[in-house]
């Protein structure tokens, strides 16, 4: 991390901070919201409510995906009236975004005094037991891009930040952890939904989706779901001293069973179009991950709305 990262950040930080008034200048918690969750934004209903869209913030990546449309959103959250930043949209490495650029917002959430960050994300599920619509509460993770050099923490460290090696055992906070459960059941998700799931999430850079025999790879390796973001922005945010809570919304199964052999008596005896419908069927599909992230988003709205209104209520 080029110290003048850090400098940046606070730079922009100051530039949001003169525009905001007095209530809405100390967010304590920052919500990230992942692809078809800006509805998470809607957790905010009551004034004051200020939305900054990324465009305008210096130094700010600016997001290339369709439906990532980018603005920060602050507001109160809950009875105790507890001040929150949300980030609708966010940068992907896929994207050609550095790790800098990636991570840069969550970095802008530790210089605004952001105590607590929940990232959410859709992402495609590698564990059997998962359907699509399910939502995953992470509790750890595969970073297999960070652990061969693309790492945001690669290069010098400012010690006023946070430790040259930080650790990331303890990365998925558990009292947050167990909040989210609790905060399950009194939703009564369990009787609507079923259970909440925990899981680990295996950080792939993308734009592809994986091949059969990655993510029988991902899946031997212990994740339980695969996605493109979150991982890097939890590294960082743990690094700066930020607890971290993250969930993820299965919009997908991926496919892990092998493919069938162009050989294969089935493939030579099917139509055209048979053919082209079966090999269709479980294909990775960005439409269909939209649409099941408008579907399962009021529940996770629900969700966070619910853990961060208990966060700081006495
Ligand atoms: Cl199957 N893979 C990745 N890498 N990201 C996803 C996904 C799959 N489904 C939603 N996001």
């Amino acid at each position: 991390t080029s110290p003048s990262t850090y400098k940046r950040a606070s730079e922009t930080a100051e530039n949001i901070l003169k525009d905001l008034p007095e209530q809405l200048r100390a967010p304590k918690v920052g919500i990230v919201c992942g692809s078809g969750l800006g509805g998470l934004a809607e957790a905010i209903e009551d004034e004051p409510k200020v939305e900054v869209p990324y465009k305008g913030i210096p130094n700010f990546p600016q997001s290339t995906v369709q439906g990532h449309a980018g603005k920060l959103v602050f507001g109160l959250i809950g009875p105790a009236k507890t001040p929150v930043v949300l980030l609708v949209g966010r940068a992907h490495f896929y994207e050609g975004h550095s790790m800098e650029l990636v991570t840069f917002a969550t970095r802008l959430c530790r210089m605004l005094g952001v105590e607590v960050m929940i990232v959410t994300n859709a992402a495609g599920g590698l564990n059997p037991e998962y359907n699509v619509g399910d939502i995953v509460c992470l509790n750890d993770h595969l970073y297999l891009a960070g652990m061969v050099g693309v790492n945001p923490l690669r290069g010098p460290n400012d010690e006023s930040i946070g430790v040259r090696f930080p650790p990331l055992s303890d990365a998925y906070d558990l009292e947050l952890r167990r909040r989210a459960h609790i905060a399950w059941r009194k939703l009564e998700l369990d009787s609507s939904r079923g259970k909440l799931h925990e899981g680990v999430y295996a950080f792939a850079s993308g734009p592809t989706y994986e091949t059969r025999a990655e993510c029988r790879m991902l899946r031997g390796f212990g994740a339980d779901l695969v996605g493109m973001s979150t991982v890097p922005e939890i590294v960082v945010a743990r690094h700066s001293g930020m607890r971290v809570l993250a969930f993820s919304l299965v919009t997908n199964r991926a496919v892990l069973e092998p493919g069938l052999r162009g050989d294969d008596p089935l493939v030579q005896g099917m139509s055209a179009g048979g053919l082209a419908e079966f090999l269709s069927k479980g294909k990775a599909n960005h439409e269909e991950v939209l649409e099941e992230g408008r579907k399962a988003a009021r529940d996770m709205q629900g969700l966070v709305k619910e853990i961060v209104g208990d966060l700081y209520a006495n």
